[in-house]
């Protein structure tokens, strides 16, 4: 799909089954998300660009490669977003960070916001938006929306599990983001959930039902 990247280096796959399973522990849960967020990190900032900067090894001068321009943003879309921030802080842990408050209407699976705040300069930054599920998309198409509302231009959107229609949704309103996942699961069922999925994230991440 145009557009989309699947992530499917071993080590991403075999923690991401772990993962699926019901039977995993919260606690592993939580670890495993914050690994897989780091190879995640890895391929989404693969193509950042680069400048150089003259320092002194302990040999000689020389011209060595650096991040330019601004330093990028990561939004994180609550709660269950928060899992996959902290390992892409520990690559990172310069970033910017926004937070972007939405939970899906259990009924409707539209998207209600109840909390935002990002840095104010988003218009000169990398946003690299991370949320663990793409379901419907709801959650991730106002995310996008609201954060272009706000200046942002260049944005990515990471996800470990993505439903191919949540990719169609998402990608028909926002074709300028990427998706970065780790895998297109078969199709929602009839509550919205991804299948085979593993759940809901945010509860399984933290213990809540
Ligand atoms: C989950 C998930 C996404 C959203 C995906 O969050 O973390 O934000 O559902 O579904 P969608 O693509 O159909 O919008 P949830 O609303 O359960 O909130 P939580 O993270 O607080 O558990
Ligand atoms: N949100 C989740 O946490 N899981 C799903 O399968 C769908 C939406």
């Amino acid at each position: 799909m145009q557009g989309v990247t699947v992530v499917d280096h071993p080590l991403v796959q075999h923690k991401l089954t772990i993962m699926r399973d019901k039977n995993t522990s919260t606690a592993s849960f939580r670890r495993l998300l914050r690994e897989i967020s780091l190879l995640l990190c890895y391929e989404v900032t693969r193509e950042l660009e680069m400048t150089t900067r003259t320092i002194e090894t302990p040999l000689e001068t020389m011209e060595a490669p650096i991040l330019e321009g601004k330093k990028l943003v990561f939004a994180s879309v609550l709660r269950a977003g928060n899992g996959l921030l902290e390992g892409m802080l520990e690559l990172v842990p310069a970033a910017r960070v926004a937070h972007i408050g939405l939970y899906r209407d259990h009924e409707t699976l539209q998207a209600v916001e109840y909390f935002f705040k990002a840095p104010s300069d988003l218009e000169n930054r990398l946003v690299i938006v991370v949320d663990p599920m793409l379901a419907t998309a709801n959650s991730a198409v106002a995310a996008v929306t609201k954060l272009k509302e706000r200046g942002a231009t260049n944005l990515r959107f990471v996800c470990l599990l993505a439903a191919p229609e949540g990719i169609e949704h998402f990608t028909s309103e926002h074709p300028d983001v990427p998706v970065f996942t780790a895998a297109i699961d078969k199709c929602l069922n009839e509550k919205g959930y991804i299948v085979p999925g593993l759940g809901d994230a945010g509860d399984r991440m933290y213990g809540t039902k």
